[in-house]
């Protein structure tokens, strides 16, 4: 039996415009379910394990919903061109290296490294074309006791020679060997289907991908109207889709047998959003990457306004932190510029409801997951603040406005537990 109590100052929504926080509280995990936040211990758990992390906030399941483990090497560099460009001039060519499993060793250890060092709890993970290189990666990933849905990841035209599958039949046979391999091989590392985008896969592979996606019961991930020329692009590649959304939906793969989720979404028309809600398609908002490839602002007001499910990406390495924390104050920091300068009746996005899309808003993609309400599956991240000293006492919220926005994950991460299990 994995029974345990966290004591300390805890912090986890309620809804999306409320933050409940109890200064000296108690969480109880039971078998690695939550069974709720109590300001006094309740007799009935008082002989569990105790973990006393008094002083430091306790935060719940953070899931990132969108990031590209390869592209981790080249976070930070390279940040001066749009999307296609970048594609062509950044992340091919690293993605290219990944046929050399030495390569790929070395690398995706720092990146799980990084991750497992981070808040983020649950992630949803593109790879790279490789299947071996991919479950190098799942490999590493299990190895972090976090929970990941993992992608390799199929493209069969408009990339380098030496970055794409020779064929659909090849980049489905990859898949179909991928997938058998490691679909129960680990525990908390889940394959996921993984088309690029649009423009990198044949009509001949979506129909395929679709058919395999229904035989295995898999999650889909994907990139969805991120950028203008890459949606001018889809259209003439899709001519009789209504909108890029449709093009996907018009292969079976936009939600409606699978739990999807799409990165970006900063220009969905109004039709766009209404298939995404009618299909329960996630939204992954990635700020920090639509900033640095110029893409614009997605209207997340809207997105909340309209309840469509909507979580936080980092989009490593198009975002160039792996940081969620980073995530929300920048989630709330393009909003106000959306608010400002492109339309006075999107409210900025508030910090709680930034928090509330990091921890539920995302953790719906992976079950119950993002509270420490009851019956959650129980996840904590213990962040020591005193790394941001203060002349005063400030509030709980207070203090996790601040570990937000100044960063306290850098130096400040105490203890991080994934479904019961401590793994920091
Ligand atoms: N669209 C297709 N591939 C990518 C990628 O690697 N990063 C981003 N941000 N968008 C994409
Ligand atoms: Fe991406």
């Amino acid at each position: 039996m994995n029974n345990f109590v966290i004591r300390g100052d805890i912090c986890y929504s309620t809804d999306k415009a409320t933050i409940n926080t109890i200064e000296n509280g108690y969480a109880v995990c039971e078998n690695g379910i939550s069974k709720g936040v109590f300001e006094n211990l309740p007799i009935e758990y008082s002989d569990y394990e105790l973990f006393d992390y008094s002083d430091k906030l306790v935060l719940p399941a953070m899931s990132d919903l969108h990031t590209h483990a390869p592209q981790f090497a080249f976070s930070g560099l390279n940040m001066d061109a749009e999307l296609i460009e970048w594609l062509s001039s950044s992340a091919f060519l690293e993605e290219a290296k990944y046929s050399d499993l030495g390569y790929a060793q070395k690398a995706y250890s720092i990146f799980a490294d990084v991750l497992k060092n981070s808040v983020t709890t649950r992630a949803c993970i593109f790879a790279t074309l490789h299947k071996d290189a991919t479950k190098v990666l799942m490999e590493q990933l299990e190895n972090t006791g976090l929970c990941t849905f993992v992608g390799k990841v199929n493209m069969d035209r408009n990339s380098p020679d030496n970055l794409c599958e020779e064929s659909s039949d090849k980049s489905v046979e990859d898949t179909v060997l991928w997938i058998n391999e490691t679909k129960d091989k680990f525990e908390n590392t889940k394959p996921i289907l993984t088309p690029r985008f649009i423009p990198s896969c044949t009509g001949e592979l979506m129909k395929n991908l679709s058919e395999i996606q229904k035989e295995y019961n898999l999650p889909v991930q994907s990139h969805l109207s991120e950028n203008k020329d890459e949606i001018k692009w889809v259209q003439e590649l899709c001519p009789d889709s209504k909108n890029y959304g449709d093009a996907y939906d018009s292969f079976g793969l936009f939600g409606t047998d699978a739990k999807t989720v799409m990165a970006h979404c900063v220009y969905s028309s109004d039709d766009e959003v209404e298939l995404m809600k009618q299909n329960g398609v996630f939204v992954a908002h990635c700020p920090a990457s639509n900033i640095n490839l110029s893409s614009g602002i997605a209207p997340v007001r809207r997105y909340l306004d309209n309840d469509l499910k909507i979580g936080l990406g980092t989009d490593v390495a198009g975002g160039h932190s792996v940081s969620l924390f980073r995530a929300i104050a920048d989630t709330v920091q393009v909003s106000k510029l959306y608010y400002r300068l492109v339309d006075e009746n999107a409210k900025p996005v508030t910090f709680n409801e930034a928090f509330y899309l990091a921890t539920i808003g995302g953790g719906e993609f992976f079950g119950k997951v993002g509270s420490f309400e009851k019956d959650y599956e129980f996840d904590a991240v213990v962040i020591d603040d005193s790394v941001l000293p203060h002349p005063q006492a400030l509030g709980v919220h207070e203090r996790l406005q601040r570990a937000v926005y100044l960063n306290a994950d850098f130096k400040g991460i105490t203890a991080k537990f994934v479904k019961g299990k401590k793994v920091i």
